[in-house]
């Protein structure tokens, strides 16, 4: 199965802070039994968040896609914005189980308004900005995300 990541933030992006994130994510997923086969940093951005995801789903057809970063109250924290914008539908229940999950770590949790969907066959979910969040958020989501990517690709009908 073929994983890709999208890091957004504007900072990193200008090589102002060094990205903790990619490799964090390149080893859980590798762990999760992913091939990691496109990863993108990027500035905050609504337009270039959705033409990525576009041409990773559309083209380059990806099982998951997972995006750190931007998803909390800041000006700049657009994430779920360019993400509703490819979303066939939402998977609301991932995004409130990333929430509920992660209050055991940090009260902050609740500042991220990351969402989760599908586009065609893919599942994209967001996840916040910080190495330890992706580490905690996606040895949680594992069961859930490898019993969903079958059934969202009709391979098993429930
Ligand atoms: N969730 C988990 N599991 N662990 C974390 O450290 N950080 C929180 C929250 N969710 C955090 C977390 C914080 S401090 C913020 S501001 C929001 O995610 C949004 O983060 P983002 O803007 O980097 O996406």
């Amino acid at each position: 199965m073929k994983a890709g990541i999208v890091i957004l933030s504007t900072r990193s992006s200008r090589g102002e802070r060094e990205d903790l994130s990619t490799p964090t994510l390149i080893e859980t997923l590798s762990s999760m039994g992913f091939v990691v086969a496109g990863s993108y940093l990027i500035e905050d951005s609504t337009e270039k968040l959705k033409n990525l995801l576009i041409k990773m789903v559309d083209e380059d057809k990806l099982d998951l896609i997972i995006t750190s970063g931007g998803t909390g109250l800041s000006p700049l924290d657009v994430t779920p914005e360019g993400t509703l914008m490819v979303l066939d539908r939402e998977a609301k229940g991932i995004a409130e189980a990333i929430r509920i999950h992660s209050l055991k770590y940090t009260p902050m949790a609740m500042l991220s308004r990351g969402v989760a969907g599908i586009r065609n066959s893919s599942l994209i979910i967001n996840l916040p900005g910080s190495p330890r969040a992706i580490k905690e958020i996606l040895e949680f989501l594992h069961p859930a995300i490898m019993h969903a990517l079958p059934i969202i690709q009709g391979k098993i009908i429930e």
